[in-house]
């Protein structure tokens, strides 16, 4: 049976309580980065209503009009500007597509995995610029030390906020890019939840930037991962292209169905961005006062904690004994084992994921004290 590798993405809450013989439910899933207290309830009742309606029971609009009306109002942009998809996720099929054909493409070191399995789709084989903390855009050296090639055309990908670092580059230095590359291709996935993160998203320069691509997603400030709901915004011509290769109806009718009422939820969006601006900081600061943990500053709903060792073990024992899920970070190059990431809970939970973390901190401590005697 085809079995994805576990490690590539967090969020693997069905596996790790069938390991553990506990049901889904008694886990803190800290490993995936979505709204704890989510959905909004404006969500649940929208779904409520299409469960009654024909969103179930008919084909889903295949030219999504309303929806593509819903996020064309939202950004101020002509519907013809947004594609709807299946998550984030298969859009980057779409957009790797394009950059498989479009020049060597360069992906951040470290990055969210789905890049690479996007590009391997069309066979491309990606050069990695270096997205380390503190890693400064334009990249100025490539990951192996190389300067980035100088004349040959490139595509660059950027997550903003990047995961996994949090770090979220500013719009400034963001635009000379859309000079140097043939193709930029920015994930905001996160970028919604960030306190302020609008002002720097590349969205409003889309009509001016025909090699331009701003993929979003719906699925994290919704916490639907379930249901599953992204978009593009790129220009027509390139989105009907997209559209003319993807199956019949990626987006299904539920999914199309709460879209426009979440997008109207302004309340929705201030809690949750109110809600980083509160508990990140509150938790940092605890993180900080851990011994032989650092927390990295982040803008986003996620950070990372660096060892002085691996800390697959401290990450096992999380599992086990505490029922709490952090994310390895074993596949993302460059960092490694000595590298966790977490994602902000609230408040009740992030009171356990840091007693988890002093308890099983110091029974690792203790641990391996032993076995040095
Ligand atoms: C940076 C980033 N972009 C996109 C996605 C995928 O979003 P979606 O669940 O909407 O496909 C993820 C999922 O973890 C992610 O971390």
């Amino acid at each position: 049976m085809h079995s994805p590798d576990p490690l590539r993405h967090g969020g693997n809450r069905w596996q790790v309580a069938a390991a553990l013989g506990c049901r889904p439910e008694a886990l803190l899933d800290a490993s995936a980065s979505l709204v704890p207290f989510g959905p909004p309830a404006s969500v649940r009742r929208a779904l409520h209503r299409a469960l009654r309606g024909p969103a179930l029971r008919a084909y889903p609009d295949r030219g999504h009009t309303a929806l593509r009306a819903a996020l064309a109002a939202h950004h101020g942009l002509p519907p013809e500007m947004l594609l709807p998809g299946n998550g984030a996720a298969e859009l980057f099929t779409w957009a790797a597509r394009d950059a498989a054909a479009a020049g060597l493409n360069l992906l951040p070191q470290p990055g969210f995995a789905d890049y690479d399995r996007a590009l391997a789709c069309w066979g491309a084989a990606p050069c990695r610029w270096n997205a380390m903390p503190g890693a400064a855009l334009p990249p100025e050296r490539l990951s192996d030390g190389a300067a980035p090639p100088d004349g040959a055309a490139t595509v660059l990908w950027i997550c903003n906020p990047h995961n996994p670092t949090g770090a979220l580059w500013r719009r400034e230095a963001l635009l000379p890019l859309l000079e140097r590359h043939a193709l930029v291709v920015c994930d905001e996935a996160f970028l919604p939840l960030v306190p302020g993160g609008e002002a720097h998203s590349l969205v409003p320069l889309v009509p001016g930037h025909e090699n331009l691509v701003v993929i979003r997603s719906l699925t994290k400030l919704l916490a639907v991962p379930g249901l599953r709901l992204g978009y593009a915004v790129a220009s027509p011509a390139r989105l009907q292209r997209w559209a003319g290769w993807r199956d019949p109806w990626p987006v299904n009718g539920l999914a199309a169905a709460v879209a426009q009422p979440a997008l109207a939820d302004g309340r929705w969006l201030r809690r949750v961005q109110a809600w980083v601006a509160r508990e990140g900081p509150w938790l940092q600061r605890q993180l900080a006062a851990l011994p032989d943990l650092e927390p990295l500053p982040t803008s986003a709903n996620f950070l990372l904690l660096r060892g002085a060792q691996s800390l697959e073990p401290l990450r096992g024992r999380l599992e086990r004994e505490h029922r709490v899920l952090l994310r390895s970070c074993r596949s993302f190059t460059g960092l490694g084992p000595s590298w966790l990431r977490l994602s902000l809970q609230d408040r009740a939970g992030n009171r356990r994921l840091l007693r988890a973390l002093r308890q099983a901190t110091a029974s690792t401590r203790s641990a391996s004290r032993s076995a040095r005697r």
